[in-house]
């Protein structure tokens, strides 16, 4: 946010503040150029540190006046901070008001405006841009809000907490205040003031007690709140009975807003909601849409307890928060899905998310630990390591203590720390001390290097059948690569879940109590485990349900890959062995610079998926998706996109013709009579349907058949939800169908008043498979449409990051006019909003792996925006690193 070279701060510096804020009043008069804070502060000072002067943190802010118990006081202001030299010694009464704008905040941290109305984004540091103040995590207050606006412009008041005032003023201005019992950091304090509307549900928990819910959006959206609202009671049933944690606020809100940064904010007792994580109907959003409306409330909800009553000590320990809020909303979605193979269909999409997003930031220029060492700016490190892999983190704890042990653990957690800001290290002590003689308990300091250590662990797995001795024993060892900062790597601890099949599929009995499947747990360089009574060569299947966080290579035959995908207990490793097959076919063509031959093996292996009769249309999907190009480049030391795609390409080319017949026979068996309702079952039959049509199009791009686009179209045409509308669509754009232009000018003609489905639009368009450079120069041309806009950061991301970073075919190209393309829009959006730019910059973060001419290059590009001299603190960081 601040420009210049902005210093790097360390973990191991942290100290506690030397003065705490306890209570806070705090009065807004609104307005859009010109809103007055004013903000009354009690102040005490921390006797556990030495005596020194108040220093506020401040961000454009323009200071109006400081009184302390009433009286003017002397002070400087230095740099970005406000700074009292002589603060007394007791307790005092401190008073700050000051000014800002909120309608010229584009960098939408802090308070700002939206389509008329206020929203804030306090976390991590926005509070510091709304007054000054001690903008920590460990400064826990007591807020009491008042706001004041035009009653005609803004009839909505809201903050965290309970409403305990309103009423008129003169001039048709009105009043609300608002009490948030609750002691908080500044960065879950938010208010919204404007013009919106709200769906209401009282609701009555299993303890009795009664809440009312809200979820406030702009007026003409309330139908498409439904989704938000049943999702958020969902959540609450869910959170009391799985962890005993109940809502703990009369009134819990949720506003949506069009314009922010991120996904959703859990400021207490009122979730600030980008419009794209909470808005749904049938005829807008995809069956996508509505998995990721309920994942995101239910993550903002349970973030009322874990992060608001527990919270972070200080930034570096933001995956103590969101690592295991992203769990329990994974275990959340799970447990909505219902059936085992939901279960899995839900962890497989998140596997995949995390080898797309987190495994190659984790060998990039960026890669850092869960817990990190230093930042520059904090909000480059919202990231998929601390909440992705740091979800994975809390899951190992699970797998290692049991579920039971893991709520006896979380239930201890609550126990010791409920209304403090404390640490990864507590969080683990917890989990440990309620499973006194778990694997976990015994290996403490050794599983924390999960916190400390950056890299994705490769664990080799050699197996050898000793037929004399019936006997199988199996090698396994492990190593982590170095990433930038940290050469040397301890052994990490690997929880292993696993089982044993014979070749005809049947599980084989691991010990004398004839368990079928156990926890290995992998925690040295090299390590040995003997089976007994085993007759014949088995084939191992290790880390079912991917238990750890790493990059497995069991050197498995693709004979032995089939027994797995066909028999295998675990849904997560059948998935798994398809996946693997098609990799080693892809890798093996890149590798020897040939051009792909997908086997006969594999292509009947993928038929028995399609036309398998107890198989779910939603596992079949996952299963005949090939690999993505991201996660095959991490597979590479050297990495060609254009050659990747290529050869994802021709696999998919042959799939497509290979397989017709049974792709027609899937789309017919997978349509769906009657309503539509985003329930598993159905979205797995749409989703199946979707990829059939999108094979069947492709093929008919290669033979010039015309009867699938013309269906494709029809269905387009008539089709009675977005999932369908747009997956017709997309395998017209995908195919590079020529009605796909017919097509997407009719879709944009349909929805042009509905922003988050001309984000699709421009996103769909910027994702499609590149062809001798149209999708790059199409892409390029629609920054120039008058849709486009740099300010909204949904909009700006729907193009650009769909381009830059969801694109490499597109995006790298041997001109480098995409790098030119890249460094332009990054200084662009950085001179409007610092943290958008910096997400964009990172589309370079692996600029050192690519082949030449890529590198050279991509490492210019990223120079020439390096020599920027007023680089927002944010950008810098990243293309500082990545120059490293
Ligand atoms: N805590 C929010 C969430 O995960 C994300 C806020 C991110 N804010 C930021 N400035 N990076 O739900
Ligand atoms: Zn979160």
């Amino acid at each position: 946010m601040r420009e210049g070279t902005a210093p790097l701060i360390q973990r191991l510096d942290y100290q506690q503040p030397p003065f705490w804020i306890r209570k806070v009043d705090l009065t807004f008069d609104l307005d859009p150029a010109k809103t007055i804070v004013t903000s009354k502060m009690q102040v005490e000072r921390n006797r556990a540190v030495p005596h020194g002067p108040l220093r506020l943190h401040g961000e454009e802010l323009n200071l109006l006046r400081v009184l302390i118990n009433g009286a003017g006081v002397s002070f400087r202001q230095e740099g970005a901070e406000l700074v009292i030299d002589n603060p007394p010694d007791e307790d005092f009464a401190f008073e700050i008001r000051n000014t800002t704008c909120p309608e010229k905040n584009t960098a939408l941290s802090g308070l700002y405006t939206s389509g008329g109305s206020f929203f804030t984004q306090c976390e991590a540091e926005g509070f510091r841009r709304i007054t000054y103040f001690l903008d920590r995590p460990d400064v826990m207050a007591v807020y009491t809000v008042t706001l004041r606006a035009d009653k005609a412009r803004f009839p909505i008041l809201l903050a965290n907490g309970n409403l305990v005032d309103s009423g008129d003023l003169d001039n048709g201005r009105h009043f609300a205040v608002w009490n948030d019992p609750f002691p908080k950091p500044s960065y879950l304090f938010a208010v919204v003031a404007g013009d919106l509307v709200a769906r209401e549900q009282r609701v009555r928990t299993r303890a009795g007690k009664d809440h009312l819910l809200q979820v406030y959006v702009r007026r003409g959206d309330l139908e498409k709140t439904e989704h938000a609202m049943n999702s958020l009671i969902a959540s609450m049933v869910w959170d009391e009975a799985r962890f005993g944690l109940p809502l703990d606020l009369e009134r819990f809100m949720v506003v949506g807003v069009s314009d922010f940064n991120m996904g959703a904010m859990e400021n207490k007792g009122l979730n600030i909601f980008n419009t794209a994580a909470l808005l749904a109907s049938p005829a807008t959003a995809t069956d996508a849409d509505f998995a990721r409306i309920e994942s995101i409330v239910a993550h903002e909800y349970f973030h009322n307890w874990t992060g608001n009553r527990v919270t972070c000590r200080d930034w570096f320990q933001l995956s103590l928060k969101e690592g295991l809020t992203v769990f329990r909303d994974q275990e959340f979605s799970m447990d909505m899905a219902g059936t085992p193979s939901a279960r899995a269909v839900c962890r497989i999409q998140d596997v995949r998310q995390l080898r797309a997003l987190q495994f190659p930031e984790d060998s990039g220029a960026m890669a850092h630990p869960v817990r990190p060492d230093s930042y520059s700016e904090i909000n480059n490190f919202y990231t998929a390591t601390v909440y992705e892999k740091g979800s994975e983190v809390v899951r190992m704890y699970q797998t290692l203590v049991g579920r039971t042990g893991f709520e006896a653990g979380m239930k201890l957690y609550f126990e010791r720390h409920d209304g403090q800001a404390v640490t990864c290290d507590d969080f683990a002590q917890a989990i440990a001390d309620a499973n006194p003689d778990s694997p976990l308990t015994t290996r403490l300091d050794a599983f924390k290097r999960w916190y400390s250590q950056a890299g994705t662990p490769r664990v080799k797995a050699h197996g050898e059948h000793d037929a004399a001795a019936r006997t199988y024993t199996l090698r396994l060892s492990q190593q982590t690569p170095a990433t930038p900062g940290q050469t040397d790597k301890q052994p990490q601890v690997v929880p292993i879940v696993m089982g044993l099949l014979d070749r005809h599929g049947v599980a084989l009995p691991l010990n004398a109590n004839g368990d079928t499947e156990q926890v290995l747990v992998l925690d040295q360089a090299e390590q040995t485990v003997v089976f007994e009574n085993i007759d014949s060569e088995p084939v191992p299947s290790l880390l079912r349900g991917f238990s750890a966080p790493v990059v497995l290579d069991d050197g498995l035959s693709d004979a032995a890959l089939l027994v797995l995908m066909r028999h295998d207990s675990d849904p997560f490793n059948r998935w798994e062995a398809g996946q693997r097959l098609a990799l080693n076919r892809i890798l093996h063509a890149l590798r020897a610079g040939q051009p792909l031959q997908l086997s006969n093996a594999f292509i009947e292996a993928m038929r028995g998926v399609l036309n398998h009769a107890d198989l779910d249309p939603a596992f079949k999907e996952l299963a005949l998706t090939l690999p993505g190009e991201a996660y095959i480049a991490e597979q590479l030391d050297v990495v060609d996109p254009q050659a990747i795609h290529a050869a994802v390409m021709a696999a998919q080319q042959q799939l497509a013709a290979a397989l017709r017949d049974d792709w027609i026979a899937a789309f017919e068996a997978n349509q769906i009579a009657g309503g539509y309702t985003p329930d598993p079952v159905s979205s797995g039959k749409r989703a199946l349907a979707n990829l059939a049509l999108s094979m069947l199009v492709l093929d008919a791009q290669a033979t010039g058949d015309t009867v699938w686009p013309g269906k494709a179209y029809q269905r387009f045409k008539d089709a009675s939800n977005m999932t369908d509308r747009l997956g017709a669509l997309a395998a017209l754009v995908n195919a590079g169908a020529e009605l796909a232009a017919p097509a997407l000018e009719r879709f944009h003609a349909l929805f042009k008043d509905d922003a988050l489905v001309i984000d699709k639009w421009f996103s769909l368009q910027a994702r499609a498979p590149e062809v001798d450079g149209r999708v790059f120069a199409r892409a390029k041309a629609l920054t120039k449409h008058a849709d486009f806009t740099l300010k909204n950061p949904n909009r700006a991301r729907s193009l650009l990051a769909s381009l830059c970073m969801f694109n490499p075919a597109a995006f790298h190209r041997a001109d480098a006019a995409g790098y030119v393309f890249w460094a332009e829009q990054v200084l662009a959006i950085d001179a409007i909003n610092p943290q958008l730019a910096s997400r964009v910059a990172r589309a370079m973060d692996r600029w050192a792996v690519l082949a030449e001419p890529y590198r050279t290059a991509a490492r210019e590009a990223v120079a020439r925006v390096a020599a920027k001299p007023d680089l927002s603190t944010d950008v810098r960081e990243i293309v500082e690193r990545a120059l490293a």
